[in-house]
């Protein structure tokens, strides 16, 4: 399939990766021409990881970067495009303008998807002169690692474009989810649990983006914790997301968005993309914070009172044995020694 892609940042770049590596023809373009040269480059040093840890033939490699076509205009003609991946700014005007131009340019025949995190696809398809033609293809990031993509009928959209949308990401090995045009759809709803509480954790001063990322990670046995995972995203498209999730369930407070992040993304604190967001990146930005010492009472025995029903014996033993096994001197008996 011959796919263009509009938008080669973060997520433009990793789509382009996937599907050329799945075997697609791949075009990729942006409005800043250097947003192509640098993803091109990304790509390439990307494949090249994966031929240096055996997970790709050299051959595979060339035959995938042959594949990669930059393109100077991303409104050039294209009477062979079948698929159009939108990975632009998250903005509904943005978007518009870009779909309007796509849709003078390309063949009606051609499928348009959008990467929108949040807005609402259907209201995205209104802005066409052909809505049913335009269905999400929600990918996340990094796009070659996370294979869950979320496939979003509008409400306007042909029923063959999310069959056929899920064919494509399954024939390159990712696993296609068909969810509702609901704000932040499946995925980004449910994060809310995890970003918008982080947030609220650190406006009510309980704890710091390190030590809420650690216990997410060691408690919640997450890769990585809220304050890691919106550095990686980008705090300038998680707070579009934040808001527009907030709008579009008519500002429950629940989701209310912190007041933290609108100055964060002013001050240009996006995360590992402008060098600084929650941490610091790149040269002398230094390692993360080693885990701090266990002090205080650490090491004295923890007392398991008697008592209970015998039906509770064999889940005190338990308790006890699982504490053991941790590490943990354990007392038993009548009554707690004074150590
Ligand atoms: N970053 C993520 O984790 C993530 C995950 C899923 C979906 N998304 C969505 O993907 C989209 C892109 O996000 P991103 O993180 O790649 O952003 P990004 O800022 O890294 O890249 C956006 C690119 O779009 C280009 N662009 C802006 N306006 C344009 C226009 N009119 N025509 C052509 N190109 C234009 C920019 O030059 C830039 O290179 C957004 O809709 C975002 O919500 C992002």
């Amino acid at each position: 399939m011959r796919i263009r892609i509009v938008g080669a940042g973060a997520m433009g770049r990793g789509i382009a990766q996937w599907a050329a590596s799945a075997g697609h023809t791949v075009e990729l373009a942006d409005v800043r021409a250097e947003a192509v040269t640098d993803a091109v480059g990304f790509v390439a040093s990307m494949l090249e990881r994966a031929v240096a840890k055996g997970r790709m033939s050299a051959a595979d490699r060339d035959a995938s970067l042959a594949r990669l076509v930059p393109l100077a205009d991303p409104w050039a003609a294209g009477p062979d495009v079948e698929l159009v991946i939108e990975a632009v700014r998250e903005d509904l005007e943005t978007k518009a303008e870009v779909f309007g131009k796509l849709e003078r340019a390309l063949p009606s025949s051609a499928v348009f998807a959008t990467n929108t995190s949040s807005l609402s696809v259907t209201r995205i398809a209104a802005t066409l002169q052909d809505p049913s033609r335009l269905a999400g293809l929600h990918f996340f990031n990094p796009v070659p690692l996370m294979r869950i993509v979320e496939v979003v009928p509008g409400a306007a959209t042909r029923p063959e474009i999310p069959a056929a949308l899920t064919a494509l990401v399954e024939g390159c090995g990712h696993r296609a989810v068909t969810v509702a045009d609901s704000p932040g759809f499946l995925v980004n709803h449910a994060g809310r649990g995890l970003v918008t509480e982080a947030l609220a954790l650190l406006e009510e001063s309980v704890a710091g983006p390190a030590a809420i990322d650690r216990i997410a990670r060691d408690v919640l046995g997450l890769r990585m914790g809220p304050f890691e995972l919106m550095d990686l995203t980008g705090l300038d498209v998680t707070a579009a997301v934040i808001d527009s999730i907030w709008q579009g369930f008519r500002y429950e407070d629940r989701l209310r968005p912190s007041y933290l992040t609108p100055n964060r993304v002013v001050a240009g604190l996006h995360g590992r993309k402008t060098g600084r967001g929650w941490y610091a990146y790149g040269e002398g930005a230094g390692g993360p914070a080693p885990e701090p010492e266990v002090t205080g009472d650490g090491d004295r025995p923890v007392f398991l009172a008697p008592g209970g029903s015998a039906e509770s014996a064999p889940y005190a033993d338990a308790l006890a044995g699982s504490l053991e096994a941790a590490g943990v001197r354990v007392e038993r008996g009548e009554g707690p020694s004074a150590e």
